[in-house]
């Protein structure tokens, strides 16, 4: 059956939604795994050499989520990793378990594959009921290396 997934958007931010992306929240416990989107802003805006590309996941034009890659950018380990990382991903906690984490990732796959990319890299801090599994359901696999900051690096290849 088809779920409301199917609906999702990846939509700029603008002064339209911006309140409402701000506003995006996790669950008690969640927020040691990603920064707030207004965090992941600043971050965007103080690392311009990261080329962040991010936008907000909606569903019926309402923010339930929000992405943040390095777009094509020219790899400098271990600050940069690309050329295509998934920086920031969030779901808002009212709206998780719905499949929108899936289908924000096949988005981007989709964009990200349509610009010549071949993998999608990522990281994420360990521990207990932190996103491991949920890469792991959609194919990231570890690539065996820890950054300076003790974030597990994760690899999704992209076939054709
Ligand atoms: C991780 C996160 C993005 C997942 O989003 P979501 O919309 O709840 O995930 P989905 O509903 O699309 O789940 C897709 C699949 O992953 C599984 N899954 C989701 N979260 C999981 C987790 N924490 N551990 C194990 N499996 C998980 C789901 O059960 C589902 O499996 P299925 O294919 O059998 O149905 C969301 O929980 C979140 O924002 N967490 C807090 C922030 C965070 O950790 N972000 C990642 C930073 S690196």
């Amino acid at each position: 059956m088809l779920n409301a997934a199917h609906q999702l958007t990846l939509e700029q931010v603008t002064d339209a939604n911006r309140d409402a992306v701000l506003a995006l929240q996790l669950a008690p416990g969640q927020q040691r795994f990603v920064s707030t989107v207004a965090d992941s802003l600043d971050e965007a805006a103080a690392n311009p050499q990261g080329n962040p590309w991010f936008r907000a996941a909606c569903v019926a034009g309402v923010p339930v989520g929000f992405v943040m890659l390095s777009w094509d950018v020219q790899p400098q380990p271990p600050d940069i990793n690309g050329p295509w990382f998934l920086w920031k991903l969030l779901v808002d906690h009212r709206h998780q378990g719905k499949g929108y984490g899936r289908e924000v990732i096949r988005q981007v796959v989709e964009l990200v594959r349509a610009n010549g990319g071949t993998e999608l890299l990522t990281s994420h801090v360990p521990g207990d009921d932190g996103p491991a599994g949920f890469y792991a359901r959609l194919g990231f696999v570890p690539t065996g290396e820890v950054d300076p900051d003790g974030e597990v690096l994760l690899r999704l290849r992209l076939v054709p």
